[in-house]
Parts: structure tokens; C-alpha cells; sequence
């Protein structure tokens, strides 16, 4: 142990952390094994890359990007690119992930995302809504997705209850594998390691880029490759609209072939503040709206049409060799500046007004370059993407929850119901009975209605 503690005391001092030896210093028996193992453990590289990032940006070529548009597929199109994602899930090759270890500040709900009731009629909450799509594609499958759940330290354990509380939702336990992502120190603005207890490291859920090494160290990859699977479909938890394992976007990945495919949505107009598909120097990127230069924001094609109209929506698809080639590969973590609750070094809790530290982060789409190509799809964002970010207002578990209801009356309409009989109703299609509009007749939608 004296052999560690000196090999942590010297770490500190070679990376400029000499205030944590006096805290180390003074904490006892098992606290101070504790600090010290997470000083030994922290990547003292990755942190001192973060204090070298400058504001400069290189100028990258930024060009579109091919893309499909599902609301231009014919009807055969459609089908066929169905019926070859419906083949893989029939032949149990498809998983779906979804990245819940965020802490939703924004948002400020207590306890984790996926536990969040937006307000439906049906008091369903995000969770149980994926679990119930979920069930609806598996049923028509003729077999269970299994589904991967990536939460963090912070939420691991009141998700896993939460579950479990509910039956998962009707989801065979056995199908489901939770898995804890990986985690960085929070750094001040002169790059000093925080803490969040007397003798502990501030370690916050450092982005959702840390799925695939995540996915590798925790054994659920192999979980995958046990059960030969060949495609991950991911999500974000907080859509809710997300059409889990979408068979017609699986057909699609597999038709064109490349190891990522993305949907987007069409930008609402050229100041919306969202990452845009696009190549970058010529590979696949999701580039943020803040690297690209206002001008090339308003730029249109002959038909008018933004040049850089396809948001990020946060759902791939990824192949598996993609995900094992890549389990290992450093992406670089970026920083925000946010509000952290820490501890002083005399043990005192402190809550800053303003943003006080860095929580660093991997994303998800840095691994999007390293692919040779990747397919892209646009699809309906009324019917596709309702995120629930803040508390109010725009992308908030309100307009998620008017989204979702007026897609269900959309779909009733479409089966037939009148305007009439739908006036002062406000009907939700449990995703048992159809998770796509699919499968309204009138006799099914007249016990809808009847039952509210
Ligand atoms: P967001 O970037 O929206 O972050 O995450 P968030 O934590 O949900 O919310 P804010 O920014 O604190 O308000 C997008 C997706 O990535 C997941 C989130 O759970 C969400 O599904 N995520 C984010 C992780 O899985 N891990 C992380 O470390 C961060």
C-alpha cells in the first residue's frame, strides 16, 4: 500500500494536482487505500489533452453527404427495405442499446430520464413506453430483441430497481442486459481535479461516446457476439418517438452495407441549433451547428433547399465488427462547462451559481469518421422525434407528449374515424396494439375509443 500511496502522491505532483496531497495526506485507513486507487486510476492523459484544447478551429471541408429520404420511397422501396430489416430481427441478429447514463440537468426530473412520465393519458412512462414497442416488434419477430441499457454509476442502481419494480414491463429479464458506462473527473477551469466527498474524486458519466468501450469492458459485448448478433440499433432515451428496431431502417443499413447508418430529420430552418450529417474532409461526420461558418448555415441548392438541412437525431445503427473494431479507439473527450456540486478540501459542500468546472465528454458521432461510409436516412420528424430535454417549452415533456397524441389521431384518421368523433377526445394507441400506425382496423379502434 505505501508503494501505491508514493505512486499516487508522485502522479499528483507530476500533473500539476498537488492540492489533493494535503487531502490524501490526511485521510485514513480505507479512505485514503480508496483515494488513492482512484488516483491511480484516473487517465491523467486524456484530462491534460482536454487543458490543451484551444477555441481555434481548423478550417475542415465540409460538404453534404448522400442521403435517402423515407417520405420519398415508393411503396415498393418501402416494403422491400422492410422486409429486409423484418429478415434480420426474424433471424435474431439485431440488438437495440439505449444511452441512459446521461444526467438530464436540464431537465431537472428526478431520478433518471427513462423513469419520466410526460403527461400521456395512459400515465405510460418513457421506459415503459420502449419496453412495450419493444414487445410489439418482438411479437411480430417472432422473438425477443434484446436490449442493452447503458446507465452510470450516478443512476445505475434506482434504473435497475425501477425495473424490476415493474416487472420489466412485461420484458423477459433475461433479454435485457444493464451495463455501467465509464466515467472522468470533473476539472475546475485551471484543470484541478474536483471532489464529491472528503476522500472522494469527482467521477461524472463522461458522454455517451463511452458506449462501445462500455460495451467491451462490461462483457456485454460479448453478450452480443454470443448471440450472433450483427446490428445495434441505438437510441437516445429521451425521444419519445423513437420507432425501436425501425425494420425499414435496418433493411436500409443492410442494402447499402455500411457499418454506421444514421436518421436525421430536415432542419427546420438554417438557425435551428442542431449537429448536421455531413462529411467532413470527405469522411461521415455529425458536425455541431457551431463549426460551421454562419454562411455556409444559409446556403441553398438550385431547388432552394438548405444545402445542410439533415439533423441529428440520435439514432444509428452500428455493425457489430464496427463496434468491436472501435472498442479501444480514442475519440477525443470534449469540455463543458457546467455547474458542480463539489467538495472543498475542508470537506464543505459547494454549490456554484455559475458554471465552475468541466464535465468532459466522448460523443457518440466522433466514431462516425472512422467508418468508410455510412447511410443516411431522412425520415418524418412529426412521427420520429420528440426529445424531452428541458423542463418547458420547446423539446419538453409537454410538446413530447402533444407530439405523440397528435401522431396517434393522425393514425386514427388514417384508419378511417372521423374528425367528429374524435372532437374533445384525446386517444392514445397503446404501442401493444400498433407501434407504426400498422394494424388499426375498425374494430380495434372502436374499442379504443370506447375504452378512452
Ligand atoms: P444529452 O446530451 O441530452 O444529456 O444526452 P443529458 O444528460 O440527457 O441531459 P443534460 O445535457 O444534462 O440536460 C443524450 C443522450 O446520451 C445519454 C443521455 O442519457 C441521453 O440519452 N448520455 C449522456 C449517456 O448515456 N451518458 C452520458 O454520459 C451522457
Amino acid at each position: 500500500m505505501e508503494t501505491k500511496l508514493r505512486q499516487a502522491e508522485a502522479l499528483l505532483r507530476e500533473h500539476g494536482q498537488e492540492h489533493l496531497l494535503e487531502v490524501l495526506g490526511r485521510a485514513s485507513g480505507e479512505q485514503q487505500e480508496s483515494l488513492t486507487e482512484q488516483i491511480l486510476a484516473i487517465d491523467y492523459r486524456a484530462l491534460k489533452e482536454v487543458g490543451t484544447q484551444t477555441e481555434e478551429k481548423r478550417d475542415a471541408e465540409l460538404a453534404p453527404i448522400p442521403s435517402l429520404d423515407a417520405e420519398q420511397w415508393s411503396e415498393r422501396e418501402r416494403e422491400s427495405f422492410a422486409e429486409a430489416g423484418w429478415a434480420e430481427l426474424k433471424a435474431g441478429r439485431v440488438g437495440v442499446i439505449v444511452v441512459a447514463g446521461g444526467q438530464g440537468s436540464r431537465l431537472g426530473h428526478d431520478g433518471p430520464k427513462g423513469t419520466m412520465d410526460i403527461g400521456l393519458p395512459s400515465g405510460k412512462l418513457l421506459f415503459q413506453i420502449q419496453a412495450e414497442r419493444l414487445l410489439n416488434v418482438s411479437a411480430r419477430a417472432g422473438r425477443f430483441v434484446p436490449w442493452y441499457i447503458m446507465t452510470s454509476p450516478d443512476n445505475h442502481d434506482v434504473t435497475a430497481a425501477f425495473f424490476r419494480e415493474h416487472g420489466y414491463f412485461g420484458y423477459p429479464e433475461e433479454e435485457i442486459y444493464f451495463f455501467q458506462q465509464h466515467t472522468m473527473p470533473a476539472i475546475d477551469h485551471a484543470g484541478r481535479l474536483l471532489l464529491s466527498g472528503p476522500a472522494e474524486i469527482n467521477f461524472t458519466a463522461s458522454g455517451n461516446g463511452e458506449c462501445f468501450s462500455s460495451l467491451a469492458r462490461t462483457g456485454a459485448l460479448a453478450d452480443m457476439k454470443r448471440r450472433g448478433l450483427a446490428w445495434l440499433f441505438y437510441y437516445n432515451v429521451d425521444n419519445a418517438l423513437v420507432k425501436m428496431a425501425d425494420p425499414a431502417f435496418i433493411g436500409a443499413a443492410v442494402h447499402f452495407g455500411y457499418p454506421v447508418a444514421t436518421k436525421v430529420v430536415e432542419k427546420k430552418d438554417a438557425g435551428e441549433k442542431v449537429g448536421m450529417a455531413c462529411l467532413k474532409d470527405g469522411r461521415p461526420s455529425i458536425v455541431e451547428y457551431t463549426e460551421f461558418p454562419p454562411s455556409l448555415l444559409e446556403e441553398r441548392d438550385a431547388a432552394g433547399r438548405l444545402l445542410f438541412n439533415l439533423g441529428n437525431m440520435s439514432i444509428h445503427l452500428f455493425s457489430l465488427p464496427f463496434i468491436e473494431r472501435h472498442a479501444d479507439t480514442d475519440v477525443p473527450y470534449h469540455a463543458a462547462s457546467k455547474k458542480i456540486v463539489h467538495v472543498d478540501r475542508e470537506g464543505r459542500t459547494v454549490t456554484p451559481e455559475k458554471p465552475n468546472a468541466y464535465k468532459l465528454e466522448r460523443f457518440i458521432f466522433d466514431f462516425f469518421p472512422l467508418a468508410e461510409g455510412m447511410t443516411v436516412l431522412k425520415v418524418n420528424r412529426e412521427e420520429e422525434f420528440a426529445p424531452v430535454k428541458n423542463k418547458e417549452g420547446a423539446d419538453s415533456p409537454e410538446s413530447a407528449r402533444r407530439l405523440l397524441l397528435a401522431l396517434h389521431r393522425r393514425w386514427l384518421l388514417a384508419a378511417g374515424v372521423s374528425e367528429e368523433e374524435l372532437a374533445g377526445q384525446e386517444p392514445e394507441v397503446s404501442p401493444l396494439v400498433s407501434c407504426d400506425g400498422e394494424g388499426l382496423d375498425a374494430k380495434t379502434v372502436r374499442e379504443l375509443l370506447d375504452h378512452g
